[in-house]
């Protein structure tokens, strides 16, 4: 069984100007211990969907307009905001694009990982600040025990998205929803956060959603991927078939240009572990074509060796 399945979403937005429709009748499903990446151009309709299901989307001028997301046992779109806030702090945990949208500039690191068990009485002060520690190694972070002193702005880009995800998992929840999460970093810190995210899903066997605008970005890390375009859902299948067989226009246009990047990109650094589905379908012909026309053979990639 899935762990959420999302039926028939629309969401709504009425503004003065008229009436958006930034998400209609959308499906997808997130399985137990996989990852489910979301793709899809700025203002497809990734965050609004997510942000419906955890009941986050300001109404007004929002509304859900249909629709159901089931999620152990209850529809999140039925409950009551109360019983929401509930699933938010413990079951499902969302992490951002910014760290900074989570973290309290003004609290330090320590005080902040541990207040959701404090509050919900989960653990003891002791007990919650070896907890917080022992993620904070796990996540990364060197000197936890000094890192739990520290305040947000003393961490780089990367650390602080690192206690984000350490504030996420805190309350062990079942479900992650990240949300473009490595958008506003660097290719090299991006890729060591993907793989951190990727191993905490498989060691907690937890469910996550992952939103990205970049298909090559999740082509390592996702067991399903969903292609959103203007609010609809345009394909969804498993990452080899949309690679080896995108049958959409939109996705296909979305291939092409990571295709045209990988073919500029190719040569630099971590550049191959980042687009190796690509990767191997260049390797089909051995041979790449460089923005300016000429060609160049290639050591086979990855998969074909
Ligand atoms: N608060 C709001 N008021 C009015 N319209 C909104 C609001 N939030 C979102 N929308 C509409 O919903 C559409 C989808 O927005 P959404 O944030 O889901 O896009 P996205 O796919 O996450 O894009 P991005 O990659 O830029 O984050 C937007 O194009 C916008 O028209
Ligand atoms: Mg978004």
């Amino acid at each position: 069984m899935s762990l959420l399945t999302v039926n028939d979403l629309s969401v709504s937005f009425v503004t003065r100007n008229g009436t958006t429709k930034a998400v209609q009748n959308i499906s997808f499903s997130v399985e137990p211990k996989s990852i489910t990446a979301i793709i899809g151009e700025s203002g497809s309709g990734k965050s609004v969907s997510c942000y419906a299901l955890l009941g986050l989307i300001p109404q007004p001028p929002g509304r859900v307009d249909s629709g159901s997301a089931h999620f152990e046992g209850s529809d999140l779109l039925a409950l009551s905001e109360r019983e929401l806030r509930n699933v938010r702090g413990s079951d499902i945990a969302m992490i951002f694009q910014d760290p900074m949208t989570c973290l309290n500039p003004y609290m330090r690191i320590g005080e902040q990982l541990t207040e959701p068990l404090l509050v919900h009485g989960v653990a003891d002060k002791e007990a919650a600040t070896a907890r917080a520690v022992a993620l904070l190694d796990e996540v990364g972070i060197r000197n936890p025990e000094s890192a739990m002193n520290a305040y947000p702005f003393e961490f780089s880009g990367g650390m602080r998205q690192r206690v984000m995800i350490a504030m996420a998992l805190i309350t062990e929840p079942k479900l992650l929803i990240a949300d473009e999460p490595t958008t506003a970093l660097d290719v090299t810190i991006q890729a060591q956060i993907l793989r951190l995210i990727k191993s905490l899903q498989e060691k907690r066997d937890i469910g996550v959603l992952f939103i990205s605008h970049d298909l090559a970005v999740v082509s390592d890390i996702a067991d399903q991927i969903v292609v959103m375009e203007k609010g609809h859902v345009v394909e969804q299948g498993l990452p080899t078939d949309i690679f080896s067989g995108a049958q959409h226009p939109y996705t296909q246009k979305l291939l092409s240009s990571r295709l045209h990047l990988c073919h500029v990109a190719v040569g630099g650094r971590g550049c191959l572990a980042l687009h190796w589905p690509l990767r191997h379908i260049l390797c089909s012909g051995d041979e790449l074509r460089e923005g300016n026309g000429s060609r160049r053979n290639l050591p086979p990639c990855r998969s074909c060796k």
